[in-house]
């Protein structure tokens, strides 16, 4: 089984989608942390993000993991450095290159061979896996989703404001909708939710609710 929820920035996807996955039994793979750890690795090396040919080779070497819910990119440990500013900056041009997408998505696919799954990203149940047994589109305001991301920013750095977080999610959505492969679309067979008004476990619980209907019907 399959559960795919998609959606912008700050939807609450994350968060979400690591208690439904806790609740069933289910991985949970984080997709933007896989393509969070390849835009840091070009960061790091000091690689043109226009460079696709050097980017191709770099893809080929690279090697992306999860171990207990950390991930690993060159069996480094690289969990906290992928929610930098810098990597936030710069992660809707990199996973905009189709041949990053490529390869993620095939390694996305295999990891989810291999369990029950929930995957969180923006294209899993439009490109990923189109068959997937449960699809969520998650949305919420963009000033709420602004509100949430700075509420969970401001214990690391004080320092952060919450007009610059909101253009930065703005800026995100418009690149991460507008481009050309795998654009942020809600799946014509995904159920929306919007949580603007809704609290965590009371989305969760929906989720639950509608993963329990399909099981039943089909008897999984
Ligand atoms: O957690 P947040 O909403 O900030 O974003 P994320 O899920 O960590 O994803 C970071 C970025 O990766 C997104 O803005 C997209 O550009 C890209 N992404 C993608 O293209 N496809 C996915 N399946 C997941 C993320």
């Amino acid at each position: 089984m399959i559960i795919a929820i998609d959606g912008p920035a700050g939807a609450g996807k994350s968060t979400i989608a690591k208690k439904v996955a806790d609740s069933l039994g289910y991985v949970y793979i984080d997709t933007g942390a896989m393509y969070r750890a390849f835009t840091y690795e070009l960061l790091t090396s000091s690689i043109s993000l226009s460079d696709i040919e050097e980017i191709t080779k770099v893809l080929e070497k690279t090697n992306i993991e999860f171990k207990n819910s950390e991930i690993f990119l060159n069996n480094l440990n690289v969990t906290n450095e992928i929610r930098s500013k810098n990597v936030t900056a710069n992660v809707s041009a990199v996973s905009a290159i189709p041949q990053v997408r490529e390869k993620l998505v095939n390694l996305q696919r295999k990891i989810a061979s291999e369990s029950n799954s929930i995957l969180d990203g923006r294209d899993i149940g439009t490109v990923v896996f189109p068959n997937a047994e449960l699809k969520i589109f998650l949305t919420a305001s963009v000033k709420i989703r602004a509100l949430r991301r700075y509420n969970e920013l401001i214990a690391k750095d004080k320092n952060i404001d919450i007009n610059e977080i909101e253009a930065e999610i703005e800026k995100r959505d418009k690149l991460d909708s507008s481009r050309e492969t795998s654009p942020l679309i809600k799946a014509a067979d995904a159920i929306e939710i919007d949580t603007s008004n809704l609290s965590i476990d009371e989305v969760v619980n929906t989720i639950l609710k509608l993963a329990e209907e399909i099981c039943e019907n089909e008897s999984l």
